[in-house]
């Protein structure tokens, strides 16, 4: 496997989100990080989608790691300033963040 500088998980059930949101993010996420030179290469983002991430609640939810950040109530233009902000830049999108793990 490529190594990858950071791993996303994107809840795609249809526990967290009415109309499972989070499939139409998932492939959303491809393009975006297509778009910001992220997909390949050695700032690679791997992705991954999940049909359940155990929160049920106020999804779409997606994990970014090694941060251990956890962002709700993602919409495509949040994932779209996730993408650039975080995975791109490096700085959380803090407002959207409803869990973070201890490090
Ligand atoms: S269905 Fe999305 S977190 Fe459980």
């Amino acid at each position: 496997m490529e190594p990858y500088t950071r791993h996303v998980l994107i809840c795609t059930g249809g526990f967290c989100s009415n109309e499972r949101g989070g499939r139409a993010l998932y492939s959303q996420l491809a393009m975006l990080l297509r778009r910001e030179g992220l997909l390949f290469g050695p700032r690679r983002v791997k992705r991954s989608e999940a049909p359940c991430l155990g929160v049920c609640d106020g999804g779409p939810v997606m994990a970014v790691y090694p941060e251990g950040v956890w962002y709700g109530a993602v919409t495509p233009a949040l994932l779209d300033r996730i993408v650039v902000e975080h995975l791109r830049d490096g700085k959380p999108v803090e407002e959207a963040i409803f869990h973070r793990l201890p490090l």
